[in-house]
């Protein structure tokens, strides 16, 4: 279940009502790996219910050197259409995603023939368009699916995402961006709840301090834990140093356990520096 993110699925369900009556646009998901991009696209997806035709690709990191292999992905559903278009156009796509004779490269071809895909699909239902790591999208792919994104309108909406940091900056800055930022501590002990509902409670708001709002070091963090690190309570004794008790730590600075090393020791003894 999705927590917090209230606002922004908010501007996931304009940008869907906005598409149904007729004015669709392109957002741009943004933000560090993990803090949940692709989970509001998939939010988003669900969303659309029988009345959108949602056409979905993402960049795959060990594919990006073969050119448009995302957007055959992308419009692999739809090609059926390709004879409602120019001859020029639809000889240029049917080229670039390998479904008909090789054709010269003819880059602004194919973007057009990618529009008019998406315009001729548009006329039986409203067409979202979902690109997820744009930043692993191959080169030809990214073009296209930017060149359309940029025209978004009446029934074709797009809805993108990217990590930061990672590429496609400098193609996409035209296009309106929701970044996704960290959640706070409450929405923070809300996944690790979800994700690991056992854990003691000092040991959650250590985690929830440790993976500072990143939705997936919450997930994946709980994970690393192994039971002798964890006591059951704090002021319980510790399992790793026989009659002291434990206590909860700041995890700036966790030391290594001392039984195991190597392995973060999320308690320590006595007392005195517990935070
Ligand atoms: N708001 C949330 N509530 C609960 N769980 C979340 C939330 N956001 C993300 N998660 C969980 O965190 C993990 C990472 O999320 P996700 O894969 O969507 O991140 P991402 O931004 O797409 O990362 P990447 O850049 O690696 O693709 C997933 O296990 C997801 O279920
Ligand atoms: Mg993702």
């Amino acid at each position: 279940m999705i927590v917090g993110r209230v606002a922004e699925l908010g501007q996931l369900d304009r940008l869907l009502a906005d598409l149904l009556a007729g004015r669709g646009r392109a957002l741009v998901l943004s933000g560090e790996a993990g803090i949940g991009k692709t989970t509001l696209l998939d939010a988003l997806v669900e969303r659309c219910g029988g009345d959108v035709a949602v056409l979905r690709t993402a960049g795959i990191e060990t594919e990006a050197e073969i050119a448009f292999s995302a957007l055959l992905d992308l419009l692999v559903s739809v090609v059926d259409d390709l004879d409602a278009l120019p001859a020029p156009q639809s000889a240029a796509l049917a080229a670039a995603l390998a479904l008909g004779p090789p054709q010269p490269g003819d880059r602004l071809a194919v973007c057009v023939a990618t529009l008019g895909l998406l315009r001729a699909t548009s006329r039986r239902r409203p067409v979202l368009v979902v690109v997820d790591d744009l930043q692993w999208l191959d080169a030809p792919s990214r073009e296209c699916v930017l060149y359309a994104a940029r025209r978004a309108g009446g029934p074709i909406a797009f809805a993108l995402a990217v990590r930061d940091a990672e590429g496609a900056a400098g193609q996409r800055e035209d296009l309106p961006e929701l970044r996704l930022g960290r959640l706070g501590q409450e929405g923070s002990l809300e996944v690790l709840a979800q994700a690991a509902p056992d854990l003691a409670a000092p040991a959650a708001l250590a985690l929830a301090d440790a993976a500072a709002g990143n939705p997936l070091a919450l997930v994946e963090l709980p994970a690393t834990l192994s039971p002798s690190s964890v006591p059951a309570a704090p002021g319980s004794s510790c399992r790793l140093r026989q009659g002291a008790a434990c206590s909860p730590r700041s995890p700036a600075g966790w030391p290594s356990c001392p039984a195991r090393p190597g392995v973060p020791c999320w308690w320590r003894l006595p007392t005195k520096e517990t935070t």
